[in-house]
């Protein structure tokens, strides 16, 4: 049974991994972790590491990690709800007791599986043993569909075996039977019927394999009936909070850093069998936000790749407004659109594997663009086209839960939606240098710099200096060696003013190549320009100011390797990787 994850997080709050190991475990502080002999293996040097802030411990000859619950039951050999047991007590609190209606629905839970396991294996079972599968055999034979194909994905053929109800109600009371969504009654012949009868079922797992509804289709073309029907909602089975084939799929998260979402079950299976297993498939519904945050806690990137007709388009769309509000810093979310009438199935049948990935790297556009490249197409010349066009845009972004990504997603927007008013974009530049500032373009002002990063800022210093004083720093042009720039339009600046220039040598900035909104922004918000104005003639003062700019930008160069190292770290645990990580923190000491 389940325990509530607020009870099990109780547990966790009260107990550090640190008070439960040393119960056993003899442990030394090292930083911010601590450190013992394996509990797992005999071992003179300490490769057992506790880490109380990410709730875990890790033992680097052995490999097991994990947290509290998995150390007691892996070195007291518990059962989990033991486990929960003896924790809980240790930290102080009640034993959990479920009420009854948590032990009617998980009886119910039960019964309810082993039915669908039941129907599952049975007709299995009758797909490979039934005269009466022939046709559909054939049918998936022509789909190119082999025996490993139907076997990994558990398929059948809901033959017309009305006797099937009958033997379940041997083992299963008929509440249970009708609960499952399974079977209706058919007034006429006041039978109980099977609504997948003449469909090859595919199973829908949950996220621990359970089966927990089913996918049927068609095997000929009957324009009277659905081509695919689904098991419709049960307590156990709702559709947007699952998705196909993700059972099978968060496996591979270990190893692959993205995750397709396709239409159908078809595309799966032709992926899969295509050796793209990391696929899986919404269930003829609209994508939810829930679906999302669940493909997140397993992959940081989401590939979108409904079919190429109209309808997988506006799907991709209305997907595509849906779930932008789940955005967070570390995830990626893009679309991968496929040519005319193409879905993922026949297009990997068709090009392969390889083809498939290569493509699907080249084309893929994040989710921003997406929105954005649709609407813009659909916006005309007229004023209040356009006016749409902006008013949708900021809506969309509104709706972005995380602060941060919605600011940037605003601003990518934003700057797009500016192009379409050059004229007044020229005047308000121009006015804004020469007039006094008024309230409002304080305001704006104000606003526009609050939504820069810091480090956008202190490349704006640094590109502010190589225009004031190109002479002076190509005396010193060490010092610009090895720095990186990270916002891609200050390092496309960067590039164009060494260009221009011939490395300092003759610059003129009213030759550089660029948007001229890339310079204003550097003169406007460079941290720098007063300081820089003033000591003009300082040049020692000025490389110092300079030196101090660059090491700033190592310092965030370094910050940012170390906080991809400490992600990839939490997930592959690496003794180098660790290493690595002590090595970048020791540099931004010492600078
Ligand atoms: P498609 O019609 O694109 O499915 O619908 P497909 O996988 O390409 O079909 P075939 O077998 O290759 O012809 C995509 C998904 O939409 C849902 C199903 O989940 C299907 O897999 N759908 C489709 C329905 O729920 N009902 C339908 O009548 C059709
Ligand atoms: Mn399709």
């Amino acid at each position: 049974m389940k325990y509530p994850k607020e009870y099990l997080d109780e547990i966790k709050t009260r107990l550090k991994v640190s008070t439960v190991v040393s119960k056993t475990v003899k442990l030394k502080k090292r930083g911010k972790e601590f450190v013992g002999l394996s509990p797992f293996k005999t071992e003179k040097t300490p490769s057992f590491t506790v880490n109380d802030e990410k709730e875990f411990y890790h033992c680097f000859s052995t490999s097991e990690h994990g947290n509290i619950f998995d150390f007691v039951m892996k070195t007291q050999n518990l059962r989990f709800g033991e486990a929960v047991k003896m924790l809980s007590n240790l930290a102080g609190m009640q034993p959990y007791t479920f009420s009854k209606q948590d032990l009617e629905r998980e009886n119910k839970w039960k019964i309810y599986k082993s039915i669908y396991q039941n129907f599952s294996e049975f007709y299995k079972n009758e797909l490979f043993k039934n005269e009466k599968s022939v046709k559909a055999k054939n049918y998936l034979k022509e789909r190119g569909l082999s025996g490993i194909e139907v076997k990994n994905f558990n398929l059948g053929f809901v033959t017309e075996d009305l006797d099937y109800y009958e033997k379940l109600k041997k083992d299963f009371d008929e509440e249970s039977i009708k609960d499952t969504g399974l079977f209706y009654f058919d007034e006429k012949r006041k039978k109980y019927i099977s609504r997948f009868r003449n469909r090859i079922i595919f199973p829908i797992n949950d996220i621990s394999g359970n089966i927990i509804g089913f996918g049927g289709r068609i095997i000929d073309d009957n324009k009277n009936l659905a081509k695919y029907i689904n098991s419709p909602e049960t307590p156990f089975f709702k559709k947007g909070s699952n998705l196909y084939n993700l059972d099978k799929a968060r496996k591979l998260s270990n190893k692959l850093e993205d995750v397709y979402l396709v239409e159908g079950y078809m595309d799966v299976i032709g992926l899969s069998k295509n050796g793209i297993e990391n696929t899986v498939a919404n269930l003829g519904t609209a994508l939810t936000s829930k679906q999302i945050q669940i493909l997140n806690q397993f992959y940081n990137h989401i590939i979108i790749c409904f079919d190429g007709d109209q309808s997988g388009y506006k799907a991709a769309l209305r997907a595509a407004e849906n779930i932008i509000s789940e955005l967070k810093p570390d995830k990626k979310i893009s679309f991968f659109l496929l040519e005319k009438n193409l879905d993922p199935d026949n297009y990997v049948n068709k090009f392969g594997k390889d083809k498939f990935l290569e493509i699907s790297d080249q084309k893929s556009k994040p989710i921003h663009k997406f929105i954005f490249e649709h609407y813009i197409s659909h916006t005309t010349e007229s004023p209040s086209s356009k006016a749409i066009f902006e008013k949708k845009l900021r809506e969309i972004a509104s709706n972005i839960k995380d602060s941060f990504v919605k600011k940037y997603t605003l601003e990518y927007f934003l700057e797009k939606v500016s192009e379409l008013t050059p004229n007044i974009n020229s005047k308000f530049s121009k006015n804004y240098i020469k007039s006094p500032k008024s309230l409002a373009k304080t305001k704006s002002y104000y606003n526009e710099t609050k939504s820069l990063k810091s480090f956008e800022i202190k490349e704006f210093s640094f590109l502010y200096t190589l225009l004031a004083k190109p002479k002076l720093i190509r005396e010193n042009l060490h010092l610009i060696d090895n720095v990186k720039l990270y916002s891609d339009e200050n390092k496309q600046l960067f590039a164009e003013i060494l260009n221009q220039s011939e490395n300092l040598l003759n610059l003129d900035v009213k030759k550089l190549n660029v948007d001229k909104n890339l310079v204003n922004r550097v003169m406007n918000y460079a941290s720098v320009k007063h300081i820089i104005s003033k000591n003009l003639n300082d040049d020692q003062k000025i490389l110092e100011i300079f030196t101090e700019i660059i090491q700033d930008l190592k310092n965030y160069e370094l910050e940012q390797r170390i906080s991809e190292l400490e992600s990839k770290f939490s997930k592959d645990m690496s003794e180098n990787t660790f290493n690595e990580i002590k090595e970048l923190k020791k540099q931004q000491k010492i600078n």
